[in-house]
């Protein structure tokens, strides 16, 4: 188990070529995960789409390795979450933040006042995750997933405010 409490990495846009990393990553955190299908069309047909990934640095230098990536929408004024996911043995130790807070960053950069996502209503870690990084819950969507069937709990950070994390 890595016991290091943060965990350095480059945030980049991602590429066809690093699709097969995210597809493994995805695959391990949904029980509903993106197809290839769908990560082509956020990295080739959608304008207003963006996927970073996110590269371990060793020794001052990018490994490659991808451990983690998010993928958001900049749609006008607001930031929309589509996808965010860590690889499983990297977790808790500040990936996901450090991809939230980059996510806020670039969007205020493109004109975004405010930050919108959807979240299962059982995953407890990325509602922790997006209430410490400023996010409140808004609305509940009663069986909007499927594979379990379950709640959406709808979150809103309005205005966007960028909290500094522990790596930054
Ligand atoms: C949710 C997820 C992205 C968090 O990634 P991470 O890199 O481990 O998150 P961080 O280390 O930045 O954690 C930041 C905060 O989130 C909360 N958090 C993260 N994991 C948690 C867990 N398992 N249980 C409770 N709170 C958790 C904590 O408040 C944590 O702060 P702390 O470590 O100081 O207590 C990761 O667990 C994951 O990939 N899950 C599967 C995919 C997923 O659910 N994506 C979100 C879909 S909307």
């Amino acid at each position: 188990m890595n016991t290091q409490r943060t965990h350095r990495i480059l945030i980049e846009r991602a590429t066809a070529q690093d699709l097969e990393r995210l597809l493994r990553i995805e695959q391990e955190s949904f029980s509903g995960p993106w197809t290839r299908k769908m990560f082509e069309v956020e990295l080739e047909g959608n304008p207003f789409s963006y996927l970073f990934a996110a590269r371990s640095i060793y020794d001052g230098e990018a490994s490659g390795d991808i451990v983690g990536y998010v993928c958001f929408w900049v749609v006008f004024n607001e930031v929309r979450v589509m996808t965010l996911a860590v690889e499983p043995s990297v977790r808790r130790q500040g990936i996901a933040s450090e991809l939230v807070q980059f996510m806020l960053t670039f969007g205020r950069a493109q004109g975004a006042v405010r930050a919108i996502l959807e979240v299962r209503a059982s995953n407890l870690a990325a509602r922790g995750l997006y209430e410490q990084m400023g996010f409140r819950q808004t609305a509940v969507r009663t069986k909007y997933y499927a594979n379990p069937t379950e709640d959406a709990i709808l979150m809103e950070m309005n205005p966007l405010e960028i909290k500094l994390t522990a790596n930054s």
